[in-house]
């Protein structure tokens, strides 16, 4: 079964179509890459999954179970979570409040603590900044805070939009190596959208391109920047540019 199951979606903001049918099948544990230039829906796609914003066709499941009338926190159940773009850190809360904001859904209270302890673990910084309010954080710390309290409703996929914006090429390696570690570590699947083909072959992954609202393209990230590479040695365009 599928884990991720995304059927004819299309998504309207009052006239402004973002998603025109799109449909797009994702395996459990696997790394999918969304891309593309900016206004093709890219963000769309990813609030519609979670249900931050309603579909006005088609069917979206997850694990064999429909989204469609759930609320945001009843998908975050089902093991959906988001890290969205720009991070939405709450700049005035401490590390540790940020963490512990999207705890509210959670029926297990008890394993809220270690869940933060692990955190920590998994991000030291964190841990020892956990007191700092999060405005003062760099953008690769805010980052990792964001993708750290997207972990605190436990989820089975999650989908981060765009963790690159912004940060320097060093900072982005270490993004990427934590997100892959907490995917070999906790089997999750990763939706990750990315302008950059180039990054997107290096970190390894399908890749799967939209454009204008619609899928246009989809294969294995690597083939995609070969195919950039090409057009760079054709036209004169970078391959770090959005496909
Ligand atoms: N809240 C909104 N109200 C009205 N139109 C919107 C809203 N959010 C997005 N749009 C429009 O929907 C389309 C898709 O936007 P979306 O943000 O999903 O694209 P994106 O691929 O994530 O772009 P970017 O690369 O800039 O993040 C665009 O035409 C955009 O202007
Ligand atoms: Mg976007």
């Amino acid at each position: 079964m599928s884990k991720l199951g995304v059927f004819d979606v299309s998504v309207r903001y009052g006239k402004v179509p973002a998603l025109t049918d799109v449909s797009l099948q994702i395996e459990e544990g696997e790394r999918v890459f969304i891309s593309g230039p900016n206004g093709a829906g890219k963000s769309s796609l990813l609030k519609a999954i979670c249900g931050a914003v309603p579909t006005t066709h088609g069917r979206i499941e997850i694990g064999g179970m429909l989204v469609a009338g759930r609320p945001p926190e009843a998908i975050a159940r089902l093991g959906m979570t988001m890290v969205p773009e720009g991070r939405d850190i709450f700049g005035t809360l401490t590390v540790e409040e940020n963490l512990r904001v999207g705890t509210g859904i959670r029926r297990d209270r008890d394993a809220i603590e270690s869940d933060i302890d692990e955190i920590y673990e998994n991000f030291p910084i964190l841990g020892e900044r956990r007191q700092a309010n999060a405005g003062a954080l760099s953008g690769g710390q805010q980052q990792m805070l964001a993708i750290g309290r997207g972990l605190m409703t436990n989820p089975k996929v999650m989908m981060v939009d765009e963790p690159s914006l912004g940060l320097a090429p060093n900072i982005v390696d270490q993004v990427y190596e934590t997100l892959i570690r907490l995917q070999k570590d906790r089997g999750l699947t990763l939706v990750i959208v990315e302008q950059s083909s180039a990054r997107a072959a290096r970190v390894g992954g399908r890749m799967v391109l939209l454009r204008g609202g619609t899928v246009v393209d989809e294969g294995d990230a690597a083939e995609f920047a070969e195919r950039d590479l090409l057009k760079e040695a054709y036209f004169g365009q970078s391959a770090e540019e959005p496909a």
